[in-house]
């Protein structure tokens, strides 16, 4: 009981109006709640300052920064702790939509998670083998060798911190000609790190001894994406205590979910909108989203047919939703530890472990999903987007000042009216604004009478 009080008051602490906060409070909450340190408060009211120094470093041809918004999602409780999770996304109401269903998930239910398994797979292929069977063989009676020399000649931090190569493994698969491809997987612990570095100059220094003690050729080395050896898994559950209403609406989510496994149209969508919670973390923290998105979309159709990472159930009056992917990621290496965002966004988030990293993405992307789901099964996706975006269509059609919030109004009255809402609507009702308050200069008046203006 005393532990699930302190959790409940840091919860509220540190999300209790959070939204409402300005941006200014929204830093301050957070370095009085530890998240964050004075000087990363400082960091970002300064504008956060980037040098391109650092740009020269990560890439060539440099010529600035391409920069994005950056927000953090509230009212997350993932295995019983509370997180601010900081998110880089262009795309409007991911944040507001993870947040409020977040908190829906708290008021009632829980979020819990877990890795299944270490490993990361490198390939080295041998595209014609000569003899697949002595290679089988020899694969036996060496691998024990080869990790071992792997890990003292290449992996050796790694080896020193738990990791390393563990195994590896052999496959065979028929080509398109007569014969066979022979394939290697080296399976790697890469602790704290996402790995691919390590994991290929592994698979380059064993390609050496390999050739050289089977007489075979080894074509490319490389990692693979697919990581069905290492699994991020998060399950949401929420009772709907016998509510009618509640289980009417866990049906229809239950429905939403059986159409993205069955339908590999609905399942793309379905997996864009999980992504929608995993990618804005991913770019916050300097982790290689394109590794992620690849790893998730091909363990998506790991049957053959694409399917969504996602699956939700009423189970004896529960919603059940469960995730589970490949979602490899690094706390160390890369620019993890270079970007001075990134670092921020680490410290912000608290996390212990890459594995730590990975189930916050996993628990995002289902509670990002099943905000979606609940959305389209009901209200619709335009409504919650579109009200979101009126402030977008509002500045975008260029209101400044008190034109703010009359044009927001208007356009707030449109979308019910017409559940539509575009650019050229918060335009027309910006020249309407306009139009009212141009001054009324009645006839005859003197000109430097000041002028009648309409409210
Ligand atoms: C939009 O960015 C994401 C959704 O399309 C996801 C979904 O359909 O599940 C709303």
């Amino acid at each position: 009981v005393e532990v699930a009080r302190t959790i409940d008051e840091q919860y509220k602490e540190l999300f209790e109006g959070f939204s409402k906060l300005n941006r200014e409070d929204r830093l301050l909450r957070l370095e009085k709640m530890g998240a964050l340190s004075r000087e990363d408060v400082q960091y970002f009211l300064s504008g956060a300052p980037l040098s391109t120094t650092l740009a020269e470093n990560f890439i060539e041809n440099v010529v600035g920064y391409f920069q994005m918004p950056m927000g953090v999602a509230a009212n997350f409780v993932i295995n019983g702790k509370p997180y601010a999770i900081p998110m880089a996304v262009e795309e409007t109401s991911i944040i507001a939509a993870a947040s409020k269903t977040a908190k829906w998930i708290r008021e009632t239910g829980e979020i819990r998670t877990e890795v299944i398994g270490k490993n990361i797979i490198g390939q080295i292929q041998i595209a014609k083998v000569k003899n697949f069977a002595a290679l089988e063989k020899f694969i036996l009676e060496n691998k024990t060798r080869l990790v071992e020399l792997a890990n003292r000649e290449v992996a050796q931090g790694m080896a020193a911190r738990g990791g390393g190569v563990r195994d590896i493994e052999l496959r065979q698969i028929a080509r398109n000609d007569e014969g066979h491809m022979a394939v290697l997987h080296v399976m790697m612990d890469p602790c704290e790190a996402m790995g691919a570095n390590i994991i290929n100059q592994v698979c380059e220094y064993l390609k050496g001894p390999i050739q050289d003690e089977t007489g075979e050729t080894v074509t490319m080395c490389i990692l693979s994406n697919l990581v069905d050896t290492k699994l991020t898994r998060a399950e949401v559950i929420i009772p709907s205590h016998g509510r009618e209403a509640d289980l009417e609406l866990f049906k229809r989510i239950e429905e939403a979910s059986l159409f993205s496994q069955l339908d590999p149209y609905r399942a793309a969508t379905n997996n864009k909108g999980v992504l929608n919670g995993i990618d804005p973390i991913l770019i916050a923290t300097g982790n290689d989203w394109r590794a992620v998105e690849a790893g998730i979309h091909s363990y998506a159709a790991r049957d053959g047919q694409y399917r969504s990472v996602t699956r939700w159930s009423v189970v004896d009056g529960h919603l059940r939703g469960v995730f589970e992917a490949p979602v490899i990621l690094g706390t160390v290496g890369g620019v993890t530890r270079l970007h001075p965002m990134a670092k921020i966004a680490l410290r912000l988030l608290g996390v212990e472990s890459a594995d730590e990293l990975s189930c916050v993405c996993a628990a995002v992307g289902l509670v990002q999903n099943l905000g979606a789901l609940k959305a389209l099964t009901t209200i619709g996706i335009i409504e919650g987007h579109m009200k979101l975006h009126i402030k977008n269509l509002t500045l975008g059609a260029g209101a400044e000042g008190q034109e703010i919030p009359y044009v927001q109004k208007r356009l707030e009255e449109i979308l019910a009216l017409t559940k539509r809402i575009t650019l050229s609507n918060a335009v027309e009702v910006l020249k309407e604004f306009r139009n009212k308050r141009l001054p009324k200069i009645s006839p005859g008046a003197p000109l430097n009478e000041a002028p009648e203006v309409n409210p």
